[in-house]
């Protein structure tokens, strides 16, 4: 049994891979897609997006971060493919699920799913471009508009050669609208004979119980829970308490002091109040903080205000008790 941080643009970055692989629990992470189209990417361009191919393809914490790449041409994706591996990617992963517009106006990401024999041609290619030892593996959503196609999609993707797939419960239409439809995880595992990963809403040790027994599937993928809950993963694996505001507030701090270092100063303070946002799901405590920063842009100020938070926290706490 396996948990894998999903691939989140936007969201989990290098950054925050590295906050939730410390909080534990977490086997591996799938990196937010690199777009391919009919250039060789360089070094730079890939260590943008996954810095931590410059440290063994790991996280600090020792967690491996497969690289997944988007685009429709095979020959394209498969060069890069190879590229990537030779940079020592511990995987590869291939998207056939993103619904971006952008992304699909150029026949990448979930458009494919309405043509399995692509799919298989992209995944074949990629697959004999890379070395057997590093896993070539996708991921896809059940359908553009319907699940007709389904399970030709992950025929086809057996077909090629990956050793596992992700499957996002929802076809491109359903966009983000719970609930994802489980069942059909089922059926594609027992039309498959590799493993299958089930992913979609899932956010509580529940949810994980309940989509582990609809589905059959040993390993989960989980995205937004673990963003709004970054002890999630440990929680599942141990049975653990969730974490208390207190507790979580430093890791927050961290990840702020990491933007800092490693981003323009200005653009810090955005980042930060979008993971934010994110955490009021889940903590209270989180929107007062997001209410005091929200109009606060000088990046030195929004550290001390955190700081000060961490403070203000701790009083809160001390008063309740
Ligand atoms: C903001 C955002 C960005 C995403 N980016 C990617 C991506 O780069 N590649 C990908 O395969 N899926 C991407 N996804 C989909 C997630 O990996 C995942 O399949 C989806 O969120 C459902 O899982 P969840 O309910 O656990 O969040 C993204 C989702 C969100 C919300």
């Amino acid at each position: 049994m396996r948990l894998i941080l999903a691939p989140m643009e936007g969201i989990a970055d290098h950054s925050l891979r590295d906050i939730l692989t410390r909080l534990g629990g977490i086997d591996f992470c799938v990196a937010e897609f690199v777009r391919i189209t009919n250039h060789l990417l360089t070094e730079k361009m890939l260590l943008r997006t996954v810095p931590e191919l410059a440290h063994g393809g790991c996280t600090r914490n020792g967690v491996p971060v497969r690289v997944q790449l988007l685009g429709s041409d095979p020959v394209c994706l498969a060069e890069n493919a190879a590229f990537v591996a030779a940079l020592g990617a511990p995987g590869i992963d291939l998207n056939f699920g993103c619904p971006a517009p952008t992304v699909n106006r150029h026949g990448g990401g979930a458009v494919l799913l309405a043509f399995p024999e692509q799919i298989h041609t992209i995944v074949s290619a990629t697959r004999r471009a890379v070395p057997l030892h590093i896993p070539v593996t996708a991921k896809m959503r059940l359908g553009i508009s319907d699940t007709s196609l389904a399970l030709d999609c992950a025929r086809a993707i057996e077909a090629g050669g990956a050793s596992e797939i992700t499957v996002h419960a929802r076809t491109k239409s359903d966009a983000y609208r719970p609930p994802a439809r489980w069942e059909w995880l089922a059926q594609i595992r027992e039309t498959v004979k590799l493993p299958v990963v089930a992913n979609g809403e899932v956010w509580t040790p529940q949810d994980y119980e309940e989509i582990r027994r609809v589905s059959g599937c040993a390993d989960v993928m989980i995205g937004r829970g673990v963003i709004i809950r970054p002890d999630l993963m440990r929680r599942i694996k141990t049975g653990e308490e969730a974490m208390e505001w207190l507790a979580l507030l430093p890791w927050v701090i961290d990840f702020y002091e990491q933007l800092c270092a490693r981003m323009e100063h200005r653009h810090a303070p955005g980042r930060l109040k979008q993971w934010l946002g994110m955490l009021r799901a889940a903590y209270p405590e989180a929107e007062i903080l997001h209410r005091t920063l929200r109009s606060e842009r000088d990046p030195v100020a929004v550290g001390e205000m955190l700081a000060a938070g961490l403070h203000e926290t701790s009083g809160m706490i001390k008063n309740f008790y």
